[in-house]
């Protein structure tokens, strides 16, 4: 029978780009979404781009009886573990929700994971585990500390991750560290759906340009970088899930593994660079003003990639006008779609 990856989180954002990846490679899809950051209509559309359409179950995480069930059902072989809460601000107005979600629901599926044998895991982690980076490009030996509720649960799945492996060391275990991912598939079907008002910088400049929202506010023009903008690495969500199916098979060759890498491009660029990227990508002007800094911004952030094209054979090869690009090709579409109705 072929094996079946169980992507927690598989109608999000990133979870979504890697299941189209995981379909075309041939590998079964079981998604265990809540649909509290997604919607079912997304599976349309990954039938669409794949001409296979992924096996879904509503529910929850942190749901061990429905874990077990799943694991008794279907012959899962790996796990690919998106689902959690991500935003910063939110998490420290309702950090028992994050620490809930992400580090309760890891260690439910840990645990129900362990009871089924199954110990091949891919983790979501994040450039936010390295904080206010004192060297730049990051390593993934760079000293980890954080600064809010949603990074914290990061670093402690790493470290509830570490003490697994150690217990029982025949897991295959891959911790990814994103740097900031944008843009969307080159279809233009699926992409990133931010609730409300976008958090992260590329959402809010796409809906900029549709006209949506009036102007751009730039966190602060007085950071210690070339534009004074802050500086982060972006990489395409395209080159993301393939770093993930490329940790997958990585895994899938060891014994035995405690894999820590970086996915980024290993290039910053700034606020303005982006702007004007995406001003040129959809042949809009992109209006902005200039506001007090962030509370918790750093200044800049990007990857030292070496590790990740030595050992998982993987590089980004996408470019911010890609990244741009796909973005409002996406953006485009999710415009219209709505003025439809
Ligand atoms: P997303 O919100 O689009 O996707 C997360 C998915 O998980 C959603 O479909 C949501 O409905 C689901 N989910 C949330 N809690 C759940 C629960 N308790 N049970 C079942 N399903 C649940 O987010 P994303 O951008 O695709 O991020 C995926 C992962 O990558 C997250 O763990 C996030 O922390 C991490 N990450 C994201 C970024 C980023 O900038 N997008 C950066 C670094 C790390
Ligand atoms: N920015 C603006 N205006 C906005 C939004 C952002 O100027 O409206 C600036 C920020 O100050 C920062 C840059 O754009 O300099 C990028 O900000 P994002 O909010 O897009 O991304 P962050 O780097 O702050 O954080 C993101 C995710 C985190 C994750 C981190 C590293 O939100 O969860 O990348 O992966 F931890």
């Amino acid at each position: 029978m072929t094996s079946t990856i169980l992507v927690t989180g598989g109608t999000g954002y990133i979870g979504s780009h890697t299941t189209v990846l995981l379909l075309q490679a041939g590998y079964r899809v079981l998604i265990l979404d809540n649909f509290c950051n997604s919607d079912a209509s997304v599976l349309d559309r990954i039938e669409h781009i794949c001409g296979i359409r992924p096996d879904v179950v509503e529910g929850d995480i942190r749901d061990a009886a429905l874990l077990e069930s799943l694991f008794a059902h279907h012959p899962i072989t790996a796990i690919m573990h998106f689902a959690g809460l991500k935003a910063v601000g939110e998490s420290t107005q309702k950090p028992l929700e994050y620490y809930s979600a992400n580090v309760g629901g890891s260690v439910c599926l840990l645990q129900a994971a362990q009871n089924a044998g199954v110990k091949t895991f891919v983790f979501s982690s994040s450039a936010t585990v390295y904080g206010d980076p004192v060297n730049l490009p990051i390593t993934e030996t760079h000293p980890r500390s954080t600064t809010n509720p949603y990074g914290h649960t990061k670093l402690v799945i790493e470290d509830i991750l570490e003490s697994l492996y150690y217990s029982e060391p025949e897991w295959r275990i891959a911790r990814l560290r994103y740097f900031n991912p944008v843009g969307a598939h080159p279809s233009g079907l699926i992409g990133e759906a931010p609730q409300g008002t976008p958090n992260n910088l590329m959402p809010y400049v796409a809906q900029v340009a549709t006209g949506l929202r009036p102007q751009v506010q730039v966190f602060g023009n007085d950071y210690n970088t070339p534009d004074g903008t802050g500086v982060r690495d972006y990489i395409h969500v395209m080159d993301l899930a393939q770093g993930h199916l490329a940790a997958l098979r990585y895994c899938q060759q060891q014994a035995q593994t405690l894999l820590t890498v970086n996915l980024g491009t290993g290039k910053g660029f700034s606020v303005l660079e982006m702007i004007k990227a995406f001003e040129a990508a959809s042949g809009r002007p992109i209006p902005y003003g200039i506001t007090p800094r962030r509370p918790g911004d750093i200044a800049a952030c990007w990857a030292d990639t070496t590790l990740a094209a030595q050992t998982l054979g993987w590089t980004a090869g996408l470019d911010i006008r890609q990244m741009c690009e796909d973005a409002w090709r996406w953006e485009m579409r999710r415009a219209n779609q709505e003025a439809a109705g």
